[in-house]
């Protein structure tokens, strides 16, 4: 995410903590769906930016996982002697980012791959090891400094023959499992499609347009683009002249098994990506607008014209503190100067200062939206 969007949201959070009024910015829930297999829990953990979702050929997403990402700032580094500093391990654990589950209440993951080994073993839990699936839930929070505080929700996808356990009307019980999330007028939908697929047959496109029929909320979101014929591309899809969204399409490149097998990192991923965009014939031209660092900065936009069409709720809350600070004030007539006018003219001040840049951001941002 964005780091100006995560400042701005985390600014707004503390100016309200401090006067004590609840945070009025509900950010939407980003929430990815598209047949088995088409990428969406490798697009999600594109976004997040870390690796932790199980990820493969097949249903390997049995239940929804409703992902809670909570932004936390870095503890400051200990440097009093005698303390013990916070220093990322070698393998990438960093004390300043880890997982917890709703189920398992107070126990910490710092390894982003026992987390991921938690969500198999529980899915394998409540649903078996035999392909079935489950409604319930798996609720897992992510707290990191690096996150926006909003809810991601990967879900398994669509299909219609039933293998192992499922049972005979899986199309319709992941049907309605899907449409539980997505009804929900604050969804994002990234509607997930192999680009080695048609698109006119896209179970996630169908379904968003059933919830979303204007395509206000739902993006396009194309997969496995390296995996196309030679010679073919998702130009007139990306043009709209295939099945036109009002938000768009954005072509991505995700790791595929090979490279999940052999552990390449998000990193390394990001950089392939980008060097296929760059370097292909149909693609270089607009490069700019491919991959997932343009799909997050346009997830970013989203999120900034929702807090904008919030804005005059917030600034109803933050004027009504104002008064009442304000008037705090006025009572305390001459004893200025003591700990409680200093502690009401310190909020002022951050109240005042926040309106200014947060309008300042959300204006500089708002043209960008249509691209
Ligand atoms: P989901 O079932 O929709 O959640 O899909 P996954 O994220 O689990 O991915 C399914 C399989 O497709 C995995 O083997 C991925 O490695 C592979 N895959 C996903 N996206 C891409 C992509 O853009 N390119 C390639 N080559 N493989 C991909
Ligand atoms: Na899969
Ligand atoms: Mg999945």
């Amino acid at each position: 995410m964005d780091s100006s969007l995560i400042t701005t949201v985390n600014k707004l959070q503390d100016a309200f903590a401090t006067v004590g009024v609840h945070n009025p910015v509900d950010l939407p829930q980003i929430t990815v769906i598209g047949s088995q297999s088409s990428g969406k829990s490798s697009v999600l953990e594109n976004i997040v930016g870390r690796d932790f979702l199980p990820r493969g050929s097949g249903i390997v997403t049995r239940r929804p996982l409703v992902l809670q990402l909570i932004n936390r700032p870095a503890a400051a580094k200990a440097d009093k002697e005698g303390e013990e500093a916070v220093v990322p391990k070698s393998n990438g654990e960093n004390l300043d980012e880890w997982g917890e589950f709703l189920h398992l209440p107070g126990q910490k993951f710092f390894d982003f791959d026992k987390i991921r080994e938690e969500i198999v073993r529980d899915t394998e839990l409540k649903t078996g090891k035999n392909l079935g699936i489950s409604p319930q839930p798996i609720n897992l929070r992510i707290f990191s400094p690096k996150v926006l505080t909003l809810t991601m929700v990967d879900l398994p996808g669509l299909t219609k023959v039933p293998v192992g356990d499922q049972p005979k009307d899986i199309e319709k019980q992941i049907r309605e499992m899907i449409l539980k999330y997505i009804t929900k007028p604050n969804a994002i939908i990234l509607a997930v499609t192999a680009a080695n697929t048609d698109l006119a047959n896209s179970d996630g496109l169908k379904l968003a347009r059933e919830v979303d029929p204007e395509g206000l909320r739902t993006i396009g979101v194309l997969t496995k683009i390296d995996l196309m014929d030679e010679g073919t591309d998702v130009i007139d899809i990306l043009a709209g002249r295939v099945i036109p969204l009002r938000l768009g399409y954005v072509p991505v490149v995700n790791r595929g098994q090979r490279d999940i097998d052999t552990k390449k990192s998000i990193g390394k991923a990001l950089d392939a990506e980008h060097q296929f965009f760059e370097n292909h014939a149909s693609y270089k031209s607009k490069a700019q607008y491919c991959g997932t660092p343009f799909l997050a900065r346009k997830l970013n936009m989203i999120l900034m014209h929702h807090i904008r069409n919030t804005l005059p709720e917030i600034k109803a809350k933050i004027q009504a503190a104002l008064i009442k600070y304000q008037q705090e004030l006025a009572q305390l007539g001459d004893n200025l100067g003591d700990g409680k006018s200093n502690q009401a003219n310190l909020v002022l001040n951050i109240i005042t200062e926040f309106c200014t840049e947060f309008r300042t951001i959300i204006d500089g941002n708002s043209n960008d939206l249509s691209s």
